[in-house]
């Protein structure tokens, strides 16, 4: 027997993405955003609220980066969820962060999230916000022997809405666009 549940949010796994950009005076910003996805081969779709101080920062910079959310920085990329810079000034210093320019949009690298991607605002309609992706940069320290990122060294979290709580990963399952073959 199935249960049903009505109109939810719950799909799984949602990201746990690190959303970046710079006020009108240079200065960083950052927020949680779970409700985030890849929209086709070079663009990124946020939803974001319009009160929050990221939005306004990345319609006026026109920019932003996305970095992955990781275990061992939970309670900063919490914290970035549940305070708003609009009255936080300081809140990415809080967190425990510090910022580089990216080197290819104008928008802030966490350099305590091992990966990110950089995108320039497309457009913005409503709470709908699509991204160009510019590039994809990660740390040496999450690469793995092949040069690529290996998910066990950057160790994303997930966000499971329906409990509200973080999960890690766990080991690998199968190998896509493969595993299938079997029953072709
Ligand atoms: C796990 C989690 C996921 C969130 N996902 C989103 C989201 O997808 N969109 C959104 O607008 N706010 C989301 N939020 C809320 C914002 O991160 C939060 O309101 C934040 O304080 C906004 O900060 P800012 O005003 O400094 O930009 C999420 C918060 C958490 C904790």
């Amino acid at each position: 027997m199935d249960k049903d549940f009505g109109v939810k949010t719950w799909m799984y796994p949602l990201p746990v993405l690190i959303v970046a950009a710079y006020d009108e005076e240079g200065r960083p910003n950052a927020m949680n955003a779970a409700w985030g996805c890849i929209y086709n081969d070079n663009l990124v779709h946020i939803c974001l609220s319009r009160g929050h101080k990221t939005t306004a920062n990345i319609l006026a910079s026109k920019a932003f980066t996305l970095s992955f959310g990781t275990r061992d920085q939970l309670a900063a990329c919490d914290y970035v969820g549940i305070t708003s810079g609009n009255k936080e000034a300081d809140k990415i210093a809080r967190a425990g962060w510090t910022t580089r320019p990216s080197s290819h949009v104008n928008a802030p690298v966490i350099n305590e999230l091992r990966m990110r991607m950089e995108c320039e605002l497309v457009s913005a309609d409503g709470e709908q916000i699509v991204g160009r992706i510019v590039n994809v940069s990660a740390d040496e320290s999450v690469l793995g022997p092949d040069g690529l990122v290996d998910y066990r060294k950057l160790d994303p979290l997930t966000y499971d809405p329906v409990h509200m709580r973080y999960i890690a990963l766990g080991e690998e399952a199968g190998k896509a666009f493969s595993a299938g073959k079997e029953l072709r």
